[in-house]
């Protein structure tokens, strides 16, 4: 009777073992084999509907057209990826210090930022446009003489404001995240704003009348976005490719009526 329980035991733990061992071989043989898919991290500022933003209506997830571009381009490579958010002027940084794989972000392929990084080809153009309360009377550079005017800290917006500013005497205030701009302009501290038009839009719309925008000049190399990779890194090449590719047969045209013609 003994025995024959002690039979059954190290049976059963037998077989447990046999299991563990099978699970363990299988994955083995999936890493090594090559089989399991590289993860990429990618680096975001989640400040910039309809770019990358997080609709807290629908969860914590970051969505937008820069996400579905990455999803795009890493799915055909045969990558997985995953979003490190922070905040914008983090981003570059990031790239440097080995932190994320690559960026998108509305991030322009500024010459300033291509001494520490390399871009893909641009993938979206874009203009920018001065945001105030309505009725300010602010519509074009020369009406942010004597105002306050904001900007998100280290975008081309901010430098483009200081350009304005030589010519047109104003009080330039940055602020990390988009959404602070636009507080700002609603209580009064701030008379205006020079954001992204694409990004404005949005804003303007959930204002309910309460703001307005004018879209200025902007050379159309200064406004573009593209994908922001380590000096050096192997990846830019593999996704300018699939960017030229999906630009081609009209895949990124419709991520971007997706994304910017709902609005
Ligand atoms: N295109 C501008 C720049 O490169 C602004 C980008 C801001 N992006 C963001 N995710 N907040 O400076």
């Amino acid at each position: 009777m003994k025995k024959w329980l002690l039979l059954l035991v190290s049976s059963i733990l037998f077989i447990g073992l046999l299991s563990a061992c099978g699970t363990g071989g299988k994955e083995q043989g999936k890493e090594s084999s090559g089989e399991q898919e590289k993860v990429l991290k990618m680096g975001t500022s989640a400040d910039y509907a309809p770019f990358e933003y997080i609709d807290t209506a629908k969860g914590n997830e970051v969505i937008g057209f820069d996400v579905d571009l990455a999803k795009m381009i890493t799915k055909e490579l045969g990558y997985k990826f995953e979003i490190v958010d922070m905040d914008f002027t983090g981003l570059i940084p990031a790239l440097q210090s080995g932190k994320v794989d690559f960026v998108l972000a509305g991030m322009t392929p500024t010459e300033d930022r291509k001494k520490n990084v390399d871009f893909s080809d641009v993938y979206y153009v874009a203009r920018n446009m001065i945001v105030s309360k309505k009725g300010s009377g602010i519509k074009t550079v020369e009406d942010l003489k004597g105002k306050t005017v904001g900007v998100q800290t280290g975008s081309i917006q901010e430098g483009e404001a200081n350009k304005i500013a030589k010519t047109v005497s104003m009080k330039i205030e940055s602020r990390n995240r988009i959404p602070d701009l636009i507080q700002e302009i609603q209580a009064g501290r701030f008379d205006a704003a020079i954001i992204e038009d694409t990004v404005a839009k949005g804003y303007l719309k959930n204002s309910s009348g309460k703001l307005e925008g004018h879209t200025i000049p902007t050379s159309e190399q200064e406004a573009g976005s593209a994908i922001a990779f380590p000096k050096g890194s192997k990846l830019r090449d593999e996704f300018n490719k699939v960017l030229q590719e999906k630009m081609k047969n009209g895949e990124v045209d419709k991520l971007i009526k997706k994304w910017f013609d709902q609005q």
